[in-house]
């Protein structure tokens, strides 16, 4: 079975096949994911969105860091990674963009941060709610070691001080691209996740992009159904001295 060809194939924009599609915007996806009023809410630090370290040197020190020690990591570099990945940085009438591009500006991936050893945070698994920069606690625990499990062993998981999963919620993609929706789902991660890498070098912190993991398993953690919202990528963060 070649579905990765086929994928790439069935995913071809060509002249003769791009038709004039009209969107259907009454059927268009919420962009944002909800939780019921009752689940805690943990409003997130004010994120720091003029200093920082400079580009080409943060650049130059991103590195995939492994080696954890068990320490947590202050409250404020959760949120300013949380914000470097995901958070809102223009707001207009009708729409809101991020600190990453996303395909049609649909933005169709969700952020999870399941937290090990965080300041002033218990351990869980969170839902970062974008608009609000906050932190829903959907499941309380330490859940680091079946992350770890989930992740074929990686044992960086375990030892982080928070990971990131990101999860696509494909029908906002597809609601407009289709097919395509894959190509973009994965793209629009990439960015994210380079982001966070680079806000975590700003906060002295290190951390290493995840692809190998049993997706079910992953999916269960964050409680996805894995169909129409899938996990597709992570990222630790942790402190390496
Ligand atoms: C899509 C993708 C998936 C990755 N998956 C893993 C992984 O599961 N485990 C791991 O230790 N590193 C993983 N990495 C990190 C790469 O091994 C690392 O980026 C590469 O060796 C280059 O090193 P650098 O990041 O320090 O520049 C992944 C990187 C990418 C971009």
């Amino acid at each position: 079975m070649n579905y990765g060809d086929d994928f790439q194939r069935l995913s071809r924009y060509n002249r003769d096949k791009l038709g004039g599609r009209s969107l259907d915007w009454a059927a268009k996806p919420g962009q944002y994911k909800t939780y019921p009023p009752e689940l805690e809410r943990f409003e997130l630090e004010k994120p720091d969105r003029n200093g920082g370290g400079p580009l080409y040197s943060l650049l130059q020190h991103r590195r995939s860091e492994r080696n954890y020690k068990t320490a947590a990591v202050s409250a404020a570099g959760l949120s300013q990674v949380l914000w470097s990945a995901q958070g809102v940085t223009l707001r207009t009438e009708h729409h809101q963009f991020r600190t990453a591009p996303s395909a049609g500006g649909l933005f169709p991936i969700e952020t999870y941060c399941i937290i090990n050893n965080v300041e002033g945070f218990k351990p869980g698994v969170y839902h970062y709610q974008v608009p609000i920069h906050a932190l829903v606690l959907v499941k309380e625990g330490n859940f680091g070691l079946e992350l770890a499990r989930a992740a074929l062993g990686q044992k960086m998981l375990r030892d982080a001080s928070f990971n990131l999963v990101w999860s696509a919620v494909i029908e906002r993609s597809k609601w407009k691209y289709e097919q395509r929706a894959y190509r973009y789902i994965y793209l629009d991660a990439g960015h994210i996740a380079q982001n966070a890498a680079l806000a975590a070098v700003a906060c002295g912190l290190g951390s290493c992009q995840v692809g190998a993991f049993f997706d079910d398993e992953v999916d269960k953690i964050i409680g996805a159904d894995g169909e129409r919202e899938f996990s597709i990528y992570m990222t630790s963060v942790g402190v390496t001295h």
